[in-house]
C-alpha cells in the first residue's frame, strides 16, 4: 500500500466495506419508514416512483460519493474541501460538507428516538405483551408508549450511549465484528418473517396493494418523498457514505460494490412491506397509519405465531442492531472531521452525542407534550419538520450538488481514474447520468414538490 492509500482513521478490507455500508443503509428506513410512507402515499405508483429514484438517481450518486471520499480519504467536509481547492471551484462548493454534517446531526437525533422505540419493544415482547393480542392491544401497548416522555428519553438516551460507544472506539473496532453476525442474521429473521406473513390471509391484498400502479394516488409531494427516500434509505447526500468511502481499499470496484449494497438495500425494504402489509390487511388495520405501522403490525403477528416471544424478541433486537449500524455512519463525518482538527475522538464523539441528543428531545415530545396544533411548523410537528426538511430537502439538494461537482467541475482524467472500471461504455453511461439525468431528476422533483408546476 502506498502512503496516499492511507486514512488516519483506518481503511477496511473489501468485504469489510461492503457489510459496512450495507449496515449504514439498512436500518430504520427500510424496515419502519418504507413501509409507513407507502401506506401514507397510496402504494404500487410510489413503490415504482421510488425504485426509479434508486436506480437512476441513488446509485450513480452512491458511487459519485463514494469516489469522492475515497479520492480524499478524509472526512467528508475535508474530502470536499481538498476537490475542490483542486477543481478550483468557488469556495461555496466547500458547503456541501458542512450541510451535510448538519443533516446528520439532525437525522441522529430523530433516528436515535425511534431506535429507542425498537429497544423499548425488546423487553416488551419477550415478556409476552402481544402474546394472543388482538389489534387494540398492539395500538394501546404503542399508544402508551408516546404518550411517556420519560420513558421515550430514557430509550433514546441508552441508544445514543451505545452509538457513541462504538464511535469513540473508532469505527474499525467495535463495529466490524458485530456487523459480521448481525447482518446475515438481520436477512435470515426476514426471510422467517415473510415466510410467516405469506401464508397469511392479507397476502395478495399486500401485493396488490404494493405492486399495482394507480398513477391517480401520486402527488407532486408523494414524488418527492419517494426521491428524499432514496437518499435516506442508501444513506446518501449527507456523507455517511462518503465517510465510509474514504476507508475503502483502491482495489476494490467502486461501481460493482455500490451496485451490490442498491440491491441489497432495495430487497430488504420490499422484503419488510412484504411482511408487514399482508399482517395489516388481515387484521384489517390502515396501511397508512404512519410512524405506527411497525410497532403495531408486527407484534400482532408475532403474538399469534408458535414461539412468537422469541421471534419477536430477536426480531427488535436486529431493527435496533441495524438502527445502531446506520446511526454510526451518521456521527462519523463529524467525529472525523473533529479528528482531524486534532480532537481526540473520544471527546468529539462525546460533544457530537450530546449535541443530537440535546435536539432528540424536541423529537420525543412530539409525540405527546408538543404534538398539539399550537406547537407545529407548517402543520408538521417537530419530528415530522426534521424529518421533511432532512430526507426531503438537505439530502437530495447534498446529492445533487455531489452529482454536478462530480460531473462538472471535477477533471474528467481524475474521476474515470478513480473509478477504475473495466471499459469505457459503462463508464460513459454513469457519466452522463450522473451529469444530467441525477441532478435533472432532483431539480424537476423539488420544482414539482413545492408545486411550481
Ligand atoms: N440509510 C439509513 C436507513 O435507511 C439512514 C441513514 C441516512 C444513515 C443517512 C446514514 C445517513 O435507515
Amino acid at each position: 500500500m502506498s502512503s496516499k492509500d492511507q486514512s488516519i482513521h483506518g481503511i477496511w478490507g473489501r468485504w469489510i466495506f461492503i457489510l459496512a455500508a450495507t449496515g449504514s443503509a439498512v436500518g430504520l428506513g427500510n424496515i419502519w419508514k418504507f413501509p409507513y410512507i407507502t401506506g401514507e402515499n397510496g402504494g404500487g405508483a410510489f413503490v415504482l416512483v421510488y425504485l426509479l429514484c434508486i436506480s437512476l438517481v441513488g446509485i450513480p450518486i452512491m458511487i459519485a460519493e463514494v469516489a469522492l471520499g475515497r479520492k480524499g480519504r478524509k472526512s467528508p467536509i475535508n474530502s470536499v474541501k481538498e476537490a475542490a481547492n483542486e477543481a478550483d471551484v468557488a469556495h461555496w462548493w466547500q458547503g456541501i460538507g458542512w450541510m451535510g454534517a448538519l443533516a446528520g446531526f439532525f437525522i441522529l437525533s430523530f433516528y436515535s428516538v425511534i431506535a429507542g422505540w425498537a429497544l423499548a419493544y425488546i423487553p416488551k415482547v419477550a415478556m409476552g405483551t402481544f402474546t394472543g393480542a388482538d389489534s387494540a392491544v398492539a395500538e394501546s401497548t404503542f399508544g402508551n408508549l408516546l404518550a411517556d416522555p420519560l420513558t421515550l428519553l430514557g430509550w433514546h438516551s441508552l441508544f445514543m450511549v451505545l452509538t457513541l460507544t462504538v464511535i469513540a472506539r473508532g469505527v474499525n473496532k467495535g463495529l466490524e465484528a458485530a456487523i459480521r453476525i448481525l447482518m446475515p442474521l438481520l436477512f435470515i429473521l426476514l426471510l422467517v418473517l415473510l415466510g410467516y406473513s405469506l401464508s397469511s390471509d392479507g397476502v395478495a391484498e399486500a401485493a396488490n396493494f404494493m405492486f399495482s400502479f394507480d398513477f391517480s394516488k401520486l402527488t407532486g409531494e408523494s414524488v418527492l418523498v419517494a426521491l428524499g427516500h432514496a437518499f435516506f434509505t442508501l444513506s446518501l447526500g449527507m456523507g455517511a457514505i462518503m465517510a465510509y468511502g474514504a476507508y475503502m481499499p483502491r482495489d476494490a470496484s467502486i461501481a460493482k460494490t455500490v451496485m451490490t449494497i442498491g440491491a441489497l438495500d432495495t430487497i430488504v425494504a420490499l422484503v419488510a412491506g412484504m411482511c408487514i402489509f399482508p399482517i395489516v390487511f388481515a387484521n384489517g388495520m390502515e396501511p397508512g397509519a404512519g410512524p405506527g405501522l411497525m410497532f403495531q403490525t408486527l407484534p400482532l403477528a408475532f403474538g399469534q405465531m408458535p414461539m412468537g416471544e422469541v421471534f419477536g424478541t430477536l426480531f427488535f433486537l436486529l431493527v435496533a442492531f441495524a438502527a445502531w449500524s446506520s446511526a454510526i455512519s451518521l456521527a462519523e463525518p463529524a467525529v472525523a472531521w473533529a479528528v482531524e482538527k486534532g480532537f481526540n475522538r473520544v471527546k468529539a464523539s462525546v460533544a457530537v452525542g450530546v449535541f443530537a441528543w440535546t435536539l432528540g428531545i424536541g423529537t420525543v415530545l412530539s409525540f405527546n407534550l408538543w404534538s398539539g396544533d399550537e406547537y407545529k411548523i407548517f402543520g408538521k410537528t417537530f419530528f415530522d419538520t426534521l424529518d421533511f426538511l432532512t430526507a426531503n430537502i438537505m439530502l437530495p439538494l447534498g446529492g445533487m450538488l455531489i452529482a454536478i461537482f462530480v460531473g462538472w467541475k471535477m477533471k474528467k482524467r481524475k474521476v474515470e481514474k478513480e473509478l477504475d472500471m473495466a471499459s469505457m461504455l459503462p463508464f460513459n453511461i454513469w457519466y452522463a447520468i450522473t451529469r444530467l439525468v441525477a441532478p435533472g431528476a432532483v431539480l424537476v422533483v423539488f420544482l414539482k414538490g413545492l408545486g411550481l408546476f
